[in-house]
């Protein structure tokens, strides 16, 4: 009963355990510049700091969301979700494209009622065969990525109180309470701020958005 791309995600969470430091530089080899020979093998921790002799332009320096978004343990289930919905996929990866990435941490995923994929709805109208067969995995993986775009915040730097609607059409602000963040209409918590970089943020969340029971 299980969709087949679920096993295609727990294989990209097993992959996310590789250290980001395993990434590989774009190749800008010239032939005719001698005096870096094997710049492309660097790993890219090294482009963060450049050299006198070979100033890194800012696309080659610039870390992004795709790099960083499987690098915390208490978000990789979420993370892996991101990467099998194509669409979340190319935008964490788009450098020009800013996003506030909403991650529910894996103990708030685990705590769902149900899985991110699966609709009361479904199983009212199909039963316990919902996501068998084809058809079925498609219909999870519509439901996925409703649940994944329902935690992409389109916009970064997002001050408080903006409203902005989520890449699934829901509208969501933020607000500091008690020196707590809530994410705002369901006042969820942001745990923290996972990651800081160039086109954009992660956020971890202690518990999912938009999750009708
Ligand atoms: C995208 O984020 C970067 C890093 O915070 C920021 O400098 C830049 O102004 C943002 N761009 C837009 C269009 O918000």
């Amino acid at each position: 009963m299980r969709p087949y791309f679920l096993a295609a995600s727990l294989v990209t969470s097993a992959v996310l355990l590789v250290p980001a430091s395993a990434q590989i530089l774009p190749f800008f080899t010239k032939p005719s510049t001698a005096r870096q020979p094997s710049l492309e093998q660097r790993p890219i921790m090294n482009a963060n700091t450049p050299s006198p002799q070979t100033p890194p332009s800012p696309a080659q320096a610039a870390v992004i969301l795709s790099d960083v978004i499987g690098n915390s343990r208490q978000t990789n289930i979420f993370a892996g979700f991101t990467r099998d919905i194509s669409s979340v996929a190319t935008r964490l990866d788009a450098s020009l494209l800013n996003t506030t990435v909403l991650a529910p941490a894996n103990t708030a995923i685990s705590a769902l009622p149900r899985k991110p994929w699966e609709d009361p709805k479904d199983y009212a109208e199909m039963g316990a065969a919902a996501y068998e067969g084809l058809s079925g995995s498609d219909r999870a993986g519509s439901n996925l990525r409703r649940f994944v775009e329902a935690h992409m915040v389109p916009v970064s730097p997002w001050g408080e109180g903006e409203k902005v609607k989520t890449l699934a059409g829901t509208e969501v602000w933020w607000e500091s309470r008690g020196g707590k963040t809530v994410v705002l209409p369901g006042e969820v918590e942001v745990e923290r701020v996972v990651s800081r970089v160039a086109n954009g943020e992660v956020w971890m969340l202690k518990g999912a958005l938009n999750y009708a029971a």
